[in-house]
Formats: structure tokens, C-alpha cells, sequence
């Protein structure tokens, strides 16, 4: 092969690598250029815009004055709320009025859905986001995450919330998430695989870095915040105690859920949030945080449960409910459930 045929070839690889942006992809994922096609790939190239001006936020947060600390308000989950919460959710609301996509938004920081008027005899979908997930790390230049969740626009008016929000994550047509860590990542799933892409800064545009992603069935990671050790019930700790007696787990956790659970996806491994004797359905949000990471996890062939339901099966009572989380590599969510469920076997337990 002469010198110059290999430099074409090599330049068409890179050019066919930036040319798989992630409107494109969604596109050919939906299977042809519908209407309904279109709407999904411009939905999620407005997530992805709405991503990469929170990530170019939070890169100068500590130059700028909205960015670090707390409003002073606290939101609807009880929690004081984070200047780059406000601000997140601020970027999402406006990245979808006059769109003509989505009707209604159902956000963790705001108590009801915002709904968009001018879009509800158009929209076709609703959205559900945690604007920033792990938001106490922005103030020591930690990761964060976006995580969303996308339904099929069920009514068009302010009463009809029930309709596509207090439903099971059966109902989600895609879901997804955003990790602003060492490099920005959009990942996301319409029920097609999951797929990884990566903020190339000098395109400004999300370029595919790994197609149909697998989660390993085990992995050495155990991800859970063992300070609430006392406060969780004894099969809990048991599980603990095992893994502490085994050789080959490493304990992970960054208190941002999406990096914990970006990690668990493409190395395997557990992350675990568990109910608590204070509060029995423990922290995360079954809406904005565990139906859309349950969604792609499912996706990528491992398993999401309460402990005691299937994640996916849990219909909400109500749109802020929270529900305790066993998430990732199928052999090792078995392992934990098995903790509290005697009928399954264990290796080399005790
Ligand atoms: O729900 C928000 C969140 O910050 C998650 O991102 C994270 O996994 C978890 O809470 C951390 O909670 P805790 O500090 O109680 O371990």
C-alpha cells in the first residue's frame, strides 16, 4: 500500500469518527427520518446543549461568582440548593421553551412540573432531569452529572401530570446521562444499546468514544457510603462484612451517583443506596435518579432493584417519591440481594 492511500484511509477514519455526532446517531438509531425521528434527535441535541453550558459553567466555577455555594433557599427534597442547581435547572427550562418539543419538565429541584404552553399541542415528549447530580462536590472540583429520563407526552394540560409522570419506568423511551469529569460524556440509550460519546471542546460537539456498551456480569467495585453503616438493617451489613473478608473488592465512592455509576458500567462492580431506619426508602429520587439509570443499566445487560422490586416495576405515588437502589453487574446485585433473600445460593459464604 503506497504511503498516500494509507493517509486517505487514515483520514477517512477520523473524518467518519467526528461525522458520528450524537444527533446523528439518535437518528439512525431511531430507525429513518420520521417526524417522530427528528423530534428525538433534536430533543436530545437540546440535552446536549444544555449539557455543555453547564459544563462550561462549572469549568469556571471558581472565576465566577453564581457558580460555588448555596442560594440560600433549601428545595423541595429538604435540601439546601446550590447556586449550580439553580443555574442547571435555569439552562434546561430555557433549552426547551419555543422549542416545540416538550410540554412539560419535571425537574428534582423544582416541586412541580414547568409546563411550556406554546408547546403542548406539538410536544410528543416529557422530560424528567436531575439538573446537577452530586452537586456538594462542585465546591471542591469534584465530578457531577445531568441525569434525564424521556417519556412519550401523555394530555396537554396542567392536570394531567399523572398521566406520563406517576407511571413505571416501563414508560421511559430513552434515558441518559452527562458526566462532567476529566472530559464531558453524554451517555444515553433509546432502547437500542447503550452508547458513550465524549465532548471533543475544539468541535463543541459530542463524537461517539463506545457503541453498545456491556456491563460486565461482576466486577471488583462495591460503591456505597459506608458511614450510614448502623443505620441500615443487618443483611445490609452482612453483605458488608463479607465483602470485607474477601480478597479482590475495592470500595468506590465519589458521592456523585452518575461517576459511580459511569464507572460501574464500563468496569462492573455494585453501587448501593439502601433504605435506612430514619428513612426506610433511602435518598435517591425513583423519578429523576434511579427509573433512568435503571433504564440504561437494563440496557447494558445488568440489573436494577429496591430489594425487593425490580427498579424498572415501581410506579411513583407521588412525582418526588424515593426508593432504595441496588444497581449494576448482575452476579454482584444478585450477590447483595442474597443478603436479605435466603433462597439464593452463595459461594463461599460466611
Ligand atoms: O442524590 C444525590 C446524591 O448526591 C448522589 O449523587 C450521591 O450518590 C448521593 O446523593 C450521596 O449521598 P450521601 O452523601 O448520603 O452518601
Amino acid at each position: 500500500m503506497t504511503n498516500s492511500t494509507e493517509l486517505n484511509k487514515a483520514q477517512e477514519t477520523s473524518l467518519s469518527r467526528d461525522f458520528t455526532t450524537l444527533t446523528r446517531h439518535v437518528l439512525s438509531q431511531s430507525g429513518g427520518f420520521s417526524p417522530a425521528a427528528y423530534d428525538l434527535s433534536l430533543l436530545m441535541g437540546r440535552i446536549a446543549l444544555a449539557g455543555k453550558m453547564i459544563g462550561r459553567h462549572l469549568s469556571q466555577a471558581g472565576l465566577t461568582a453564581d457558580a460555588l455555594g448555596v442560594t440560600g433557599e433549601i428545595n423541595i427534597q429538604g435540601e439546601a440548593v446550590k447556586k449550580m442547581d439553580q443555574y442547571a435547572n435555569r439552562i434546561f427550562i430555557r433549552a426547551f421553551e419555543q422549542s416545540g418539543l416538550v410540554c412539560r419538565l419535571a425537574s428534582e429541584e423544582m416541586e412541580k412540573p414547568y409546563y411550556i404552553p406554546e408547546n403542548c399541542p406539538i410536544g410528543r415528549y416529557t422530560l424528567l432531569f436531575d439538573p446537577i447530580d452530586g452537586s456538594g462536590n462542585i465546591d471542591t472540583n469534584l465530578a457531577v452529572g445531568t441525569i434525564f429520563s424521556i417519556r412519550q407526552q401523555e394530555g396537554n394540560d396542567e392536570t394531567e401530570e399523572a398521566l406520563d409522570l406517576l407511571q413505571s419506568g416501563h414508560k421511559q423511551v430513552g434515558a441518559g446521562y452527562i458526566l462532567y469529569g476529566s472530559s464531558t460524556m453524554f451517555v444515553y440509550s433509546i432502547g437500542k444499546g447503550v452508547h458513550a460519546f465524549t465532548l471533543d471542546p475544539s468541535l463543541g460537539e459530542f463524537i461517539l468514544s463506545t457503541t453498545n456498551i456491556q456491563i460486565p456480569s461482576h466486577g471488583s467495585t462495591y460503591s456505597i457510603n459506608e458511614g450510614n453503616f448502623w443505620q441500615w438493617d443487618e443483611g445490609m451489613r452482612e453483605y458488608i462484612r463479607y465483602v470485607h473478608k474477601q480478597s479482590g473488592y475495592s470500595a468506590r465512592y465519589s458521592g456523585a451517583l452518575v461517576a459511580d455509576i459511569h464507572r460501574i458500567l464500563f468496569q462492573g462492580g455494585v453501587f448501593i443506596y439502601p433504605g435506612s431506619q430514619e428513612n426506610p426508602d433511602g435518598k435517591l429520587r425513583l423519578l429523576y435518579e434511579s427509573a433512568p439509570l435503571a433504564y440504561l443499566v437494563t440496557q447494558a445487560g445488568g440489573k436494577a432493584t429496591t430489594g425487593s422490586q425490580d427498579i424498572m416495576d415501581v410506579v411513583p405515588k407521588k412525582l418526588h417519591a424515593r426508593t432504595p437502589l441496588i444497581i449494576g453487574s448482575p452476579e454482584d446485585v444478585d450477590l447483595v440481594l442474597s443478603f436479605s433473600q435466603t433462597e439464593v445460593e452463595l459461594p463461599n459464604k460466611g
